[in-house]
């Protein structure tokens, strides 16, 4: 059955949703779904804009058929490739041989890498700036090389003002029913979700995708529909939208806010994140956050650190190193080119206590434009009464740094 939504006149959503997979990418979890979304175009030709998942296959297929009607399929653009879109390509190629496949020339390599048997049908490759008429309709293809892979293109439809944004603008979270931002309470239901889509998955490329908002931003007033390849069409807000772009990808805070990620073993390190964030809430910073590393998955961690302004890394030793779940914290914010923000730090050990040292070293040495406050809080086992002064200080430091910065 099929199952679509149009987007406006000619154009509709021939996409499907995810509720099965546990791990998007193999790593990341989607307890809310993912949409795979792909567009079809009825023009004087027909025009399929991405395919989808190759679980979800089917669905596109019987999409597409149905809004075709009996037509044949003309021509299919390839904004983006990675699997999550580009599994389904071939099978879209046994359906509807005589179907052109547009994209760019790295795309179809990397489509002959991933064994995707394009050769022998007709190929266009485009670059920035090529236009296509479809009838109506005229695109224009304007290169997001690493947004977030390096084959990545957009394409605009002059005509009816759609931007196919790849990847760019996408969410976790299955659409179930809804298609657009004006049908979802984004800001309350979404935003999260989204947050930890791009900074988990394209997060480390922000000087990319701000090439890409400085590009669009040139034909802003011409945007009429922002189609990405997940999550809602955005066809309102676009303000709203690309400001957190622009927090995100430049590394600046959403929030004065501040999180406390704690690795504690036995409850005593998770005993002082709570003192101190009680500590902060009697200085009157209550937009705080805590979070135990070793039950919250690192993308989560990552999503939120790159919403906050400061971050408390609070860690026992271990093996004479940093705790290990606390570590793969920090090598994913490296991983992910996490800067600018401001941290503190606990440190427990009950011998040889090394942890704050560690991070010290990682937030200064592997990481670019970190502050670190010179109060470190040092517990050797347990935080005691008589360290209230310690505490007190480390939550002065913390609330005058917010209020001043
Ligand atoms: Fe949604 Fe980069 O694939």
């Amino acid at each position: 059955m099929h199952c679509v939504r149009n987007v406006t006149e000619d154009l509709y959503w021939v996409g499907a949703n995810d509720h099965r997979l546990a791990l998007f990418e193999n790593i990341h979890p989607i307890p809310r779904g993912v949409s795979y979304n792909a567009y079809l175009l009825l023009d004087e030709q027909t025009v399929l804009f991405d395919t989808i998942d190759w679980s979800e296959c089917r669905q596109l297929l019987e999409n597409v058929q149905f809004l075709l009607n009996g037509r044949d399929l003309d021509v299919l653009v390839i904004n983006h490739m990675e699997p999550d879109h580009g599994a389904s390509i071939e099978e879209i190629l046994l359906r509807w041989p005589k179907v052109k496949i547009i994209s760019t020339p790295k795309s179809f390599m990397l489509m002959r890498q991933f064994g995707f048997h394009v050769d022998g049908h007709e190929l266009l490759e485009v670059q920035e700036g090529d236009q296509v008429t479809f009838g109506k309709h005229t695109v224009t293809f304007i290169n997001a090389p690493m947004v977030h892979w390096p084959e990545a293109m957009v394409t605009f439809d002059l005509t009816n003002g759609a931007l196919f944004s790849a990847d760019a603008f996408g969410s976790f979270i299955a659409l179930d029913g809804k298609l657009f931002n004006d049908e979802v309470q984004f800001d309350r239901d979404w935003i999260d979700e989204a947050r930890r889509y791009y900074t988990n998955i394209v997060g480390k490329y922000g000087p990319h995708v701000q090439k890409l908002l400085g590009k669009a931003a040139g034909i802003l007033d011409q945007i009429k529909y922002i189609c990405p390849l997940h999550g809602p069409v955005w066809r309102s807000d676009f303000g709203y939208l690309i400001d957190k772009y622009q927090h995100w990808s430049s590394y600046e805070p959403e929030d004065k806010a501040v999180m406390i990620a704690y690795a504690s073993m036995y409850g005593n390190t998770e005993a002082a994140a709570q003192a101190l964030a009680a500590k902060l809430a009697e200085r009157g910073v209550t937009n705080t956050v805590l979070y135990d590393v070793s039950n919250t998955h690192v993308s989560y961690l990552i999503s939120e650190t790159f919403r906050v302004s400061h971050v408390v890394l609070a860690s026992v030793t271990y093996n004479l190193g940093i705790y290990p779940v606390m570590k793969n914290y920090l090598e994913d914010m490296k991983a992910l080119n996490l800067h600018n923000r401001t941290f503190a730090l606990v440190e427990n050990g009950s011998w040889a206590c090394r942890s704050g040292d560690l991070m010290q070293k990682f937030l200064d040495e592997e990481l670019k434009c970190m502050t670190v406050l010179n109060e470190r809080l040092s517990l050797s086992s347990a935080l005691r009464e008589d360290q209230d002064d310690e505490l007190n200080a480390l939550a002065d430091a913390i609330t005058d740094d917010l209020k001043n910065n």
